[in-house]
């Protein structure tokens, strides 16, 4: 069930009667009566375009778990950037800067500025503004390191299970070809990066990384995937502009996806999800050039 309540108030002393706000409400939680702005709605998406829009600050939050987010590293100017007043190259410049980091300096990140990346990560949007997002953090060079080994551990034991031929044929027999498509693309080079591991200490899962950020979310929300999945994209943005390096790594939520003991130690239950798992720490590397991209060709569909 969708938490729609009204997390709003009006001062009817302060409200010139301007109309504004009813017209950027999506809920239509607002009318104009008498010449003032009155709630006359019962639900609420509590988006705060009406407190946004407002020229004579007549609307604010009530008793209410939302408010403006503060930084512990930074502070920012509580002013709107209006529509194309912003550097559009320079933001695409920054997009195109951010690369997958596989090289890592020693140094652990402070714990505010990954608590402030979480709150980069969290001015995404999300459906029906649920805000049902989830965040782990797995803090040092230490812990990343012993997380990495129970990963290891989860694929060690996928690599035996799809070695064996009579199951991975079985399975596909009964129309499961997981196991056969992992065997085929995967098998081998995980193997290498176990050996790698184990042989010469080598991380190829988390690159030596020195935190993790993972970012969840409830399944039961509307848009549980696309929210996290909108919220990781804002960390590694933030990351880089902060002087950090990021990866999302796949195969790590892929274990966590399929291991029932790591969902565990993760405290991670039923109703949880976890849609990306992003390694972090101070770059060790320095590019000259930007990003390059496959070409891509839209499909314009007209009706
Ligand atoms: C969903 C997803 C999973 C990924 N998994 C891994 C991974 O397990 N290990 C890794 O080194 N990189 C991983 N990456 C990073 C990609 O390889 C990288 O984004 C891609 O090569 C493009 O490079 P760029 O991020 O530097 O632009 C992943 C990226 C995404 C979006
Ligand atoms: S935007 Fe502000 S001033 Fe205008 S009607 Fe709404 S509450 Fe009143």
């Amino acid at each position: 069930m969708l938490e729609r309540k009204i997390n709003i108030q009006i001062d009817p002393k302060l409200c010139d009667g301007c109309g504004l706000c009813v017209k950027v409400c999506p809920s239509e939680t607002i009318s104009i009566i008498n010449k003032t702005a009155q709630i006359t709605g019962d639900e609420s998406l509590t988006c705060g375009h009406c407190i946004a829009i407002c020229p004579m600050d007549a609307i604010s939050l009530k008793n209410s778990e939302f408010g403006k987010i503060n930084f512990n590293t930074f502070t920012y100017e509580n002013k709107w950037i209006k529509h194309g007043n912003f550097e559009t190259s320079e933001l695409v410049r920054l997009m195109l800067s951010r690369r997958s980091c596989r090289n890592f300096k020693d140094n652990n990140i402070d714990k505010d500025i990954l608590e402030d990346l979480i709150k980069i990560g969290i001015t995404a949007p999300s459906g029906s503004n649920c805000q049902d997002w989830t965040f782990i953090i797995i803090p040092t060079k230490k812990d990343v390191a012993n997380f990495g080994e129970k990963i290891g551990e989860f694929f060690k034991r996928l690599n035996k299970l799809s070695k064996n031929i009579i199951l991975r044929k079985g399975m596909t027999l009964f129309g499961n070809k997981k196991l056969e498509f992992y065997y085929e693309n995967y098998y081998e080079s995980v193997k290498e990066t176990i050996e790698l591991y184990e042989k010469e200490g080598i991380d190829k899962l988390f690159h030596r990384a020195t935190a993790v950020i993972m970012v969840g979310g409830l399944k039961e929300s509307s848009c549980p995937s696309e929210d996290a999945l909108l919220a990781t994209q804002n960390i590694l943005l933030g990351a880089h502009s902060m002087g950090l390096g990021s990866c999302v790594i796949g195969f790590a939520s892929n274990a966590i996806a399929n291991d029932a003991k790591l969902k565990k130690d993760l405290g991670i239950d039923k109703k949880e999800a976890i849609y990306s798992v992003i390694a972090l720490g101070y770059p060790n590397e320095k590019f000259r050039k930007l990003t390059v991209r496959k070409k891509i060709i839209p499909r314009y569909i007209t009706f």
